[in-house]
């Protein structure tokens, strides 16, 4: 069975939408079989992606229709069941069923063997569909912005967490988002969650304004600016969660095989921007001395430690922006 991964946090305009969106194109151009799910009735994950969806998850949860016969293909690999308003209304209808809770779960089972993953956008609250994702979910990972309220805002999710889930062995990464390093705030507060939830904590999404430009263009970051700061964050974001949660099996591991060999695609399309299987290198890391990894993304070699989170990235031609 694949996995499914809630991204959540309660609040909204953290950076969930626009995290969900990269790393499903990233790991859908890795190879990975991805399905996504919109729960948010703001329906922002097809207009990030593009898609006009002549269905959407309403049909699945109050109609019964079938997932399969909803799905609309967003890119190569990547599937999208979506959502718009009309899921407003479905809340007080699920909330009347006895499985109300398990609705999501239930609607998924024929598909779960489709999908190497299965991601669901979940909205900005606690509502009845993000409790429905939370228990469809095998994994939960949370993008949190590095804001005074946001370790606050954690602790409280995580409790939820705990009490839909009967404890906290499901969540799998918390993903600084917006992080400004020209901020004392941002600097701080990343060491505080580095402090509080170790390695829990993946390196932060940096503030780009490239990543805003390319939702409102329908385009995924890869496509609109491959060389920007958000495509190599989340490009490595791709690399850590495949690798934490072996995604795209083999692929996703390190693996003694030369660096950049190549990753199954499908035979029309253009070369993938994201490559690379976080091959183990004969170098050491300089601050630990454990081996290296090296991953491809748009023309950038990243060069990372899994142990200590040492990263360096060299240009392979291009400026950065
Ligand atoms: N790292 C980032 N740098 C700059 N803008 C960002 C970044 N991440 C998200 N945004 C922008 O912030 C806004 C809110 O992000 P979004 O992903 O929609 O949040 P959520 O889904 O949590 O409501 C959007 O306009 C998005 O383009
Ligand atoms: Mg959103």
């Amino acid at each position: 069975m694949g996995r499914i991964i809630a991204v959540t946090n309660l609040k909204g305009g953290i950076g969930k939408t626009t995290t969900v969106v990269n790393l499903s194109a990233g790991l859908a151009l890795r190879g990975a079989h991805v399905l996504l799910i919109d729960v948010d009735a703001q329906g922002n994950l097809a207009m990030a992606l593009g898609v006009k969806p002549r269905r959407t998850i309403y049909e699945v949860l109050v109609d019964g229709a079938a997932v399969v016969d909803c799905i609309s293909s967003a890119r190569p690999n990547l599937d999208l069941l979506a959502a718009d308003a009309s899921l407003l209304t479905a809340q007080p209808e699920i909330a009347r069923r006895p499985d109300w809770a398990r609705v999501l779960e239930k609607a998924l089972l024929p598909v779960r063997s489709r999908y190497d993953v299965i991601i669901i956008d979940c909205g900005g609250s606690l509502t009845v569909l993000n409790l429905n994702a939370l228990n469809a979910a095998t994994d939960v990972l949370v993008p949190t912005t590095t804001e005074p309220f946001s370790l606050k805002g954690l602790e409280m999710l995580i409790q939820q967490i705990r009490q839909v889930k009967g404890g906290t062995g499901a969540l799998r990464a918390i993903v600084p988002t917006m992080y400004d390093a020209r901020t004392r705030q941002s600097v701080e507060l990343l060491e505080s969650l580095r402090v509080r939830y170790g390695d829990l904590v993946l390196p932060p999404i940096r503030v780009n304004v490239r990543l805003s430009e390319c939702s409102a263009q329908g385009q995924t970051i890869y496509e609109y600016d491959p060389r920007s700061r958000g495509a190599i964050d989340y490009a490595q974001l791709v690399e850590q969660m495949s690798e934490r949660m072996s995604i795209g099996s083999a692929a996703a591991r390190p693996s003694p095989a030369p660096p950049q060999a190549a990753q199954p695609r499908p035979a029309s399309a253009e070369p993938p921007l994201v490559t690379g299987a976080g091959s183990m290198l004969s170098a050491s890391c300089p601050n630990c001395g454990r081996p290296l990894q090296r991953a491809t993304v748009a023309s950038y070699r990243v060069t990372y430690c899994d142990h200590c989170k040492y990263r360096h990235q060299d240009l392979a031609a291009g400026g950065r922006r």
